[in-house]
């Protein structure tokens, strides 16, 4: 033990051998804390239970629980209890390893003080601290590393050896629980991922045969409208019609050309990379974007920014498709605003990708609808505005340049889309996709 410790009155737990015999309330409260490790649902409520057990047991009647920060410096509190007695500091300060609390961290042993008050660890307590006649810290050991702590004081009379090797104990338990509660966060996150990897795998799925089915529809239906289409261009220049029949036939060629342009998405759709992939540059492609949808934009009087980072590497991509799905998301965007609302595009890095953002302060969507927005032919729009294949068709894109999309949505907040291009392709799928299509 340090020499200045015996000096302070402060006592390490002796590993001398228990001669007294556990009485029945000691008994009790020492199930009382198995129980809550074997029931535990949450790690807190597990160590508060824990803790009032070793309250009881001591006599203290004030106290926390807390954890080792990851940085190993800092204690991070679950709870205080400041058993009715005053206490103003505020709980976000920083609750640095020193003191007898160091000690207790470094020996993994339960250390007590019953002469706080004037000892020498007083100096590192912040102001309007609750007041400590004696303490008794027990520390959380896992794998033969302190990672927590148990805190009690204010004890009527003094801390004792048994007091410090029961806390001890109440300590182990609390350890176990914490060790239990992370094996099963670990678990929860495996689980997690592996389910959201069979998603991910489903809807790939789902899109590639989507794509095999929409290419052959669109295959079949082209000839024929192409041939309905010359019909009725023949009867509009050689038939004798009235003026209504002539709106009729009007009607008749544009709904004609809408078709077309759904068996190009449906084309679009499926194809694997029409283009060729190059260096680009992202800001350039979006400044020729914006000047293109400025009409759009105006149709509405909607504000929008941009916020390129400076010296944003290129990326190897077809600058037509990107541009494609961009306008897919900034006609979405001025779809789900309103008069005079705004749209910010971003663009950055992260992770070995560069992002661009579109982010509009539109009606937003909830949960559900994010969940089915990027199903082919998922449409909120009107009818004839909308088709639901801007989306997909912008997810099979990006998938293919090894890319990402993300939404973020809030109901009447607005939506961020983040396209994420990886800054380099793998070379497999360069040579895959360039190869001679
Ligand atoms: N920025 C956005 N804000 C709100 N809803 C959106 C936004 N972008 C897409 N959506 C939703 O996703 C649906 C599918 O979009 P999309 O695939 O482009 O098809 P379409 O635009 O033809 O409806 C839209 O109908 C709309 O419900
Ligand atoms: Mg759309």
């Amino acid at each position: 033990m340090p020499h200045d410790l015996l000096n302070s009155g402060s006592f390490l737990l002796k590993t001398t051998p228990q001669t007294k015999h556990p009485s029945k309330e000691e008994l009790d409260e020492l199930l009382l804390a198995s129980k809550a490790v074997l029931s535990m649902t949450d790690f807190q409520s597990c160590a508060r239970k824990i803790f009032d057990s070793c309250c009881r047991v001591t006599g203290a009647t004030s106290g926390y629980v807390a954890l080792l920060d990851d940085a190993g410096e800092e204690n991070e509190v679950l709870f205080l209890e400041s058993g009715g007695r005053s206490c103003t500091v505020d709980p976000e300060l920083p609750m640095v390893i020193r003191g007898l609390r160091a000690l207790a961290y470094s020996s993994g042993a339960s250390v007590y003080d019953n002469n706080f008050n004037n000892s020498e660890w007083m100096q590192h307590m912040p102001q309007g601290h609750v007041q400590l006649d004696n303490v008794l810290f027990a520390p959380l050991n896992i794998d033969q590393q302190t990672v927590g702590i148990i805190g009690i004081a204010n004890k009527d009379g003094n801390f004792s050896e048994r007091d410090a090797k029961l806390s001890t104990t109440f300590g182990e338990f609390a350890a176990i629980a914490l060790k239990n509660s992370q094996y099963l966060e670990g678990m929860k996150q495996s689980f997690e991922k592996q389910l959201s990897l069979e998603k991910q795998l489903q809807h790939a799925t789902k899109m590639q045969a989507m794509g095999v089915l929409s290419a052959s529809i669109a295959h079949e239906f082209n000839n024929p409208l192409a041939g309905i289409t010359n019909i009725i261009h023949g009867i509009k220049n050689r038939a004798v019609y009235d003026e209504e029949d002539a709106e009729l036939i009007d009607m008749a060629i544009r709904e004609c050309a809408r078709l077309k342009d759904l068996i190009g998405s449906l084309h679009d759709f499926n194809r694997p990379s029409s283009g060729t992939f190059a260096q680009m540059d992202v800001h350039s492609t979006i400044r020729g974007l914006l000047v293109l949808c400025n009409h759009l934009f105006n149709t509405k009087k909607l504000s929008v920014t941009t916020h390129f980072q400076p010296g944003l590497p290129h990326v190897h991509a077809v600058a037509d498709q990107i541009k494609q799905v961009l306008l897919n998301l900034l006609n979405n965007a001025v779809d789900a605003c309103s008069f005079y609302g705004t749209i910010i595009i971003k663009t950055g890095t992260t992770d070995g990708h560069v992002f661009i953002d579109i982010t509009d302060d539109g009606k937003g969507m909830d949960a559900e609808t994010v969940q089915r927005i990027f199903d082919p032919f998922f449409t909120t729009r009107a009818e004839v505005k909308g088709i639901g294949l801007g989306l997909s068709v912008s997810y099979g894109i990006i998938r293919r340049h090894q890319g990402k999309i993300v939404v973020e949505s809030e109901p009447q907040k607005g939506s961020t889309f983040r396209i994420l291009l990886p800054r380099r392709r793998t070379n497999e799928t360069q040579k895959e996709d360039t190869g001679g299509r």
